[in-house]
Order: C-alpha cells, then sequence, then structure tokens
C-alpha cells in the first residue's frame, strides 16, 4: 500500500509523490487549514490538508487521533522558521492528495504523549501503550540486540538448538511453574527456569558449541529487573577453559553494544574476586561508576566500649565497615536520619556515622558523634587511617553480619553515590566477578546450598574442601555486571560423576534423591563427557540498561505486572470444572472472586 515510512522522508523527496500508511497521532486546526501528524513505527510526518480539495478536507475535518490511514501527498520544503529539528522528517511536509480512513478508532483510554501514566493503566491498555514512540523504540533496540547476538555466535560455531519447554521440576533455586499431565494422572511437568541441564547434555552429545534465546519461568518474588517469564541468551561451548569462556563472551558483549547502541566498553573488562567485591562494595554486582569504597574496620574495634561494635567484631561471621563521605560533614541531620531508614530496609539496626571536624584530632575534640566517647582513640586514629578521612568528612558505619553489613551499605553506597555525584562519569563500568563460593550456609535450612547451581565445578585445588570445609571452597563460576546489575553469569561445570555426587553429598542430597532428580544427567556423565562450560546473559535486562529504561517491563512486549499477572488478557485466570476434572486436579479452596486484577 504504502510507498515510505512516515520516519524515511526527508528533502530528497521534494517534489515527489509518496504514499503513507500509520495513525493520526495529532490534528490540528488552523483556521482553514488541518495539520496532521501521521505516524508509523519509523516516526511522524506532518500532513497539510488545504481545503481546495473539498473531498479531502471533508475526511480530514472528521478525523480523530488513532484513526488508521492511507495518505497519498507531494513532498514539499516547509517554510521557513517552521522546521522541526526533533524529528527526522522535520524539514518537509507532505501536501495532501488524497485520504483513505482505513479504519476508524474510538477514542484511546490515554493520549499517547501523556506523561506520569500508572502503569496497570498501560498494561490494560497494552497495544496503545506500545504505540508509543517511546515503546516502539524499545522493541526494535531488542530485536537489534537479538540480532547481534546471533549474528556473533552464528559466526563464532555457535548453532541454536532448542530446548524442551515441558520438563522435570527440579526444586533447586527458584519456584517452578508447574504444569498438570492429563495423562499421567497426579503428574506435573515444570517450565524451565533455564536450560540448564539440556545444554550440558547437548555438551555431552557432541555438539561443541550451542546457543539459545529462550524463555526461561521463575516463580519468584518480582522487582524492577525481574520477570516471571523472562529470555535468556543462553551458550555452553566444550573444551574451552573458563579464562577462554570469560574472553570469548567479553568479546560478544563488546559487539552487542557497539553494533546495538555505538558504545564502547572498555577492554578488557577489569576482574574482581567475589572476596575483594564483597570487601570493597558490600555487592558481588557493584557499580563501579560510583568511587565510593567500603573499609573494614572490623578489628579495630573488638575491645571499644561501644558494645554494638564490640559485640559483632568479636562474633562468628560479624563484620563492623565503613563508608567515607568526602565532605560529608556537611549532610544535615535529616539527610542522616533519611539514610538511617533506608539502610533498615536491608535489616540494619542503625547508621553509626563520625563527622570529622579535624582529622589531625582522633578524639572527641576533632570528631563529631553520638558514639566517638565509646571508641579509644586508638581505634579512632586506625578508623581515619585506614579510610583516609579528611577534615571535612563523614564516616558512616555498619555493624552486624556481614551480609547485613554489606547488603546495607553496599547499597547506601550506590544511593548517596548517585545522589550526592560521587560518579566517575563513565556510562558503562562492566566487570566480571570471579572465583563466587561453591555454597552459601542457609540458616533455616541448616545446609548448605549452592551458590550458583549445583552442576557448577569446584576450583580443582579445592575438590578435597568438598567435605572438608565446603564454606571455603571456591567455584569456577564468573557473572558479568554492568552499572549494578548482573548481566550474566555462567560457570564451568562438573564433567566427572564422581565430582558431581560430592557436590550434591556437600549440599545434603543423598545418592537415591540425586538418581531421582538427576539420574539422566549422573549417567550422562559416565559416557565420556567433554571438559565444558558456558553462561546465560538476561537480555531483557540488557535492553533495559540500554534504553535507560527503569524497569525490565519496558522492553518486554507483554510482561506481567509485579504482581506476577497479565492485566491485557486477564491471566492467571480460573478454569473450569471439565478441564480440572480431565487434569486430576480438584481446588483445595473454591475461587471466590475469579481474578485480582488490581496489579497493586
Ligand atoms: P542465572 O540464574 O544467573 O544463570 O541467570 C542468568 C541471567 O538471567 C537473568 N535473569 C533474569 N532476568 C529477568 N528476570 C528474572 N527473573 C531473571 N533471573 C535471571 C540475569 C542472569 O544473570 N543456567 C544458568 C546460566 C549458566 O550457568 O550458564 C542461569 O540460569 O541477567
Ligand atoms: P545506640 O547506642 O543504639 O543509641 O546507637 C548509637 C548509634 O549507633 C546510632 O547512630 C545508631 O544508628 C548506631 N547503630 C546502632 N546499631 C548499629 C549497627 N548495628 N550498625 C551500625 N550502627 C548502629
Amino acid at each position: 500500500m504504502r510507498t515510505h515510512y512516515c520516519g524515511q522522508l526527508d528533502s530528497r523527496l521534494i517534489g515527489q509523490e509518496v504514499t503513507l500508511c500509520g495513525w493520526v497521532h495529532r490534528r490540528r486546526d488552523h483556521g482553514g487549514v488541518i495539520f496532521l501528524d501521521l505516524r508509523d513505527r519509523d516516526g511522524l510526518a506532518q500532513i497539510v490538508c488545504d481545503p481546495d480539495r473539498p473531498e479531502m478536507f471533508a475526511i480530514a475535518e472528521s478525523l480523530r487521533n488513532e484513526f488508521c490511514l492511507k495518505i497519498t501527498g507531494r513532498v514539499r520544503a516547509r517554510p521557513a522558521g517552521t522546521q522541526n529539528t526533533n524529528l527526522a522528517s522535520g524539514e518537509i511536509e507532505v501536501l495532501c492528495l488524497q485520504i483513505e480512513v482505513l479504519n476508524a478508532s474510538v477514542t484511546p483510554p490515554f493520549q499517547l504523549d501523556e506523561e506520569n501514566l500508572s502503569e496497570n493503566v498501560r498494561l490494560t491498555h497494552r497495544v496503545i501503550d506500545l504505540r508509543r514512540p517511546q515503546m516502539q523504540k524499545n522493541l526494535q533496540l531488542r530485536y537489534k540486540v537479538a540480532r547481534a547476538f546471533r549474528r556473533f555466535l552464528d559466526d563464532a560455531g555457535f548453532i541454536d538448538i532448542e530446548t524442551p519447554m515441558l520438563t522435570k521440576s527440579t526444586p533447586e533455586g527458584a519456584r517452578d511453574y508447574l504444569v498438570p499431565s492429563r495423562v499421567h494422572p497426579g503428574q506435573f511437568f515444570a517450565l524451565p527456569q533455564s536450560p540448564q541441564l539440556f545444554k550440558q547434555l547437548l555438551m555431552v552429545a557432541g555438539f561443541d558449541r550451542y546457543y539459545q534465546i529462550v524463555k526461561c519461568f521463575r516463580d519468584e518474588d518480582l522487582r524492577a529487573d525481574r520477570q516471571p517469564e523472562f529470555t535468556q541468551v543462553d551458550m555452553e561451548t566444550s573444551f574451552m577453559s573458563e579464562d577462554e569462556i570469560t574472553a570469548l563472551m567479553e568479546k560478544l558483549i563488546r559487539t552487542v553494544f557497539k553494533e546495538a547502541i555505538n558504545a564502547d566498553l572498555p577492554s578488557p573488562f577489569p576482574r574482581l574476586t567475589y572476596a575483594e567485591a564483597m570487601h570493597r562494595y558490600g555487592s558481588d554486582k557493584p557499580d563501579l561508576r560510583v568511587t565510593l569504597e567500603l573499609t573494614e574496620v572490623t578489628d579495630l574495634v573488638r575491645d571499644v566500649s561501644f558494645k554494638v561494635f564490640a559485640g559483632v567484631a568479636n562474633s562468628d561471621g560479624g563484620r563492623v565497615a565503613a563508608l567515607r563521605i568526602p565532605g560529608g560533614a556537611t549532610l544535615t541531620r535529616g539527610e542522616i536520619d533519611e539514610y538511617t531508614k533506608f539502610v533498615a530496609i536491608y535489616g540494619a539496626r542503625g547508621l553509626a556515622y563520625i563527622k570529622v571536624n579535624d582529622a589531625s584530632q582522633p578524639n572527641e575534640a576533632g570528631l563529631q558523634s553520638p558514639i566517638v566517647k565509646n571508641l579509644h582513640e586508638a581505634a579512632l586514629r586506625g578508623i581515619i587511617e585506614r579510610t583516609g578521612a579528611q577534615s571535612g568528612d563523614l564516616i558512616f558505619f555498619g555493624a552486624d553480619k556481614a551480609k547485613v553489613v554489606n547488603d546495607a551499605l553496599g547499597a547506601l553506597r550506590v544511593k548517596l553515590g548517585h545522589e550526592k555525584g560521587f560518579v566517575n562519569g563513565k556510562a558503562w563500568e562492566p566487570l566480571w566477578v570471579v572465583d563466587f563460593p561453591m555454597f552459601d550456609y542457609d540458616d533455616d535450612a541448616k545446609r548448605w546450598v549452592a551458590c550458583h547451581h549445583p552442576f557448577t565445578s569446584p576450583k580443582d585445588e579445592h575438590l578435597e574442601l568438598l567435605a572438608s570445609d565446603p564454606g571455603k571452597c571456591l567455584a569456577k563460576a564468573y557473572d558479568l555486571a554492568l552499572n549494578g546489575w548482573e548481566l550474566g553469569g555462567g560457570s564451568v561445570r562438573i564433567h566427572r560423576a564422581d565430582v558431581q555426587e560430592k557436590v550434591f553429598a556437600a549440599l545434603g542430597i543423598g545418592e537415591e534423591e540425586a538418581q531421582a532428580k538427576f539420574g539422566f544427567l549422573l549417567d550422562a556423565l559416565k559416557y565420556g563427557a567433554p571438559p565444558h562450560g558456558g553462561l546465560a546473559f538476561g537480555l531483557d535486562r540488557i535492553v533495559t540498561m540500554m534504553t535507560g529504561a527503569e524497569s525490565i517491563r519496558d522492553v518486554i512486549a507483554f510482561p506481567k505486572t509485579q504482581r506476577a499477572q497479565c492485566l491485557l488478557t486477564d491471566a492467571p485466570s480460573g478454569v473450569d470444572e471439565k478441564q480440572l476434572r480431565e487434569l486430576h486436579i480438584r481446588l483445595r479452596q473454591k475461587l471466590e472472586t475469579q481474578v485480582d486484577v488490581s496489579g497493586a
């Protein structure tokens, strides 16, 4: 139907007749002349309707926003002074010769250029929301990113292989989404949390390099950077070491950022061990744009009379850390109270601070703080020296279990750093975090759980620790972090059944349970499984970062709300009794109201 997209028109077409198809974005009546902004996926074009063609003009007068049109007209230069430099087609306009209304529209639920729309309204009327130029751009960029990934991986010899969506429930990690089986009463499939085991089996099967852009499903608590169904760029390779894998993945990410948004990422990406990242930034995905750092002071406060510090410093797994804010002595009482409330979200029971009025006097004369009188001079001197505090600075403290201190001061570092301008001005700060621990101790369940997943290989020199001291055992695992977000993670896998059994044992998974849950993997490992490893990137997160959107929902065409609902289709929803009977399911509770769509 069309000859051009609206956004493609420019001054080279002056004098030519064009046919455009699109939607009425805006209609302005200028006493006798009607201006239309016609919109398609490429942008806007200004259409001028003169009354000297009465038939066409009568149609123009009847148009409303979001009518779908076909327009034929002649491109001409805009009169001097009326050019719009914000538009690609801003130098020209189209003198309308003919309008065909392809379809009328009822009044849309909101104007497309309305700002501050509630997300629930946007998600309920997602089709209209997706017409907005920003959403068009976001999804086009998403496609561009996916294409860049594919191109690189295709060229690097990776082959795209599909893995099952209906698979076995393996309740490590997040909760599974379950699918009842009709033909096997009482039995369930699970939707995959990732293709992890299948991609490993593909390596055993000899495919050497696999990738897939694939949906994954996790029934977990949602946040701005999480969705219950999300997309991974999932990869696996054989016969490559940890360093070879990360080098290739790094090249991949650099290429994708260059192709998609013309951004130059540093080369090589810096590397931090997990221990160092936690120590200096309180996070395993530190935002390196922020220049503030944590300082360890646990050892300095073991014998002070301030019980909060001394108690923590002498306890197992406790940490006392400081965060120096250059020039921070100017922070107001109110600001400090706000930050104290902020760290409480992460479980911190307080936020002690010292204002450094005179760094040369590490005592009550030079320091101002409710806790100074309970810290002796040697401790204060140590704190000043180690943090490098200068007169005019402020030092915050966290004292608690290491996890609480890291979460609280780590988050404060990022928040305060961005709010108060302690940033290095760089747009992109990627880094590898390596040498993760194999296991975390789950205090509630009283057992070790896999830090990454149970198929991750321990470091060769740490094999013995699996049985003797699992907490000290490090993994061949690596994460790629960017500006404070985890973009991807992976590991070298266990390729020997005996090592896999030892890891299951450390996790408290007995032989029988291992066989029942993962027998297919253990069996496959026995047939000459090659050394293999891989990684998965979160596509939604990468595109979100590139667009600067606030939530990954803005780069997904039809996302779920924070309460894991689709407001557009009203899913999940009840099903009728007949369907349930076929699936051999009886509900424990009758649904009173079908679905809560408030999405609040
Ligand atoms: P992992 O669980 O770290 O690793 O996931 C890989 C990447 O996927 C993204 N991601 C998510 N994105 C949006 N919403 C979610 N709920 C969500 N969960 C994860 C993140 C994350 O870095 N099989 C392993 C990979 C491997 O070892 O090869 C895995 O799934 O960006
Ligand atoms: P308190 O002795 O409870 O009045 O606390 C004195 C100061 O220490 C206050 O500024 C509290 O915010 C702070 N504080 C209390 N508990 C902690 C903690 N666990 N970590 C850091 N600061 C704390």
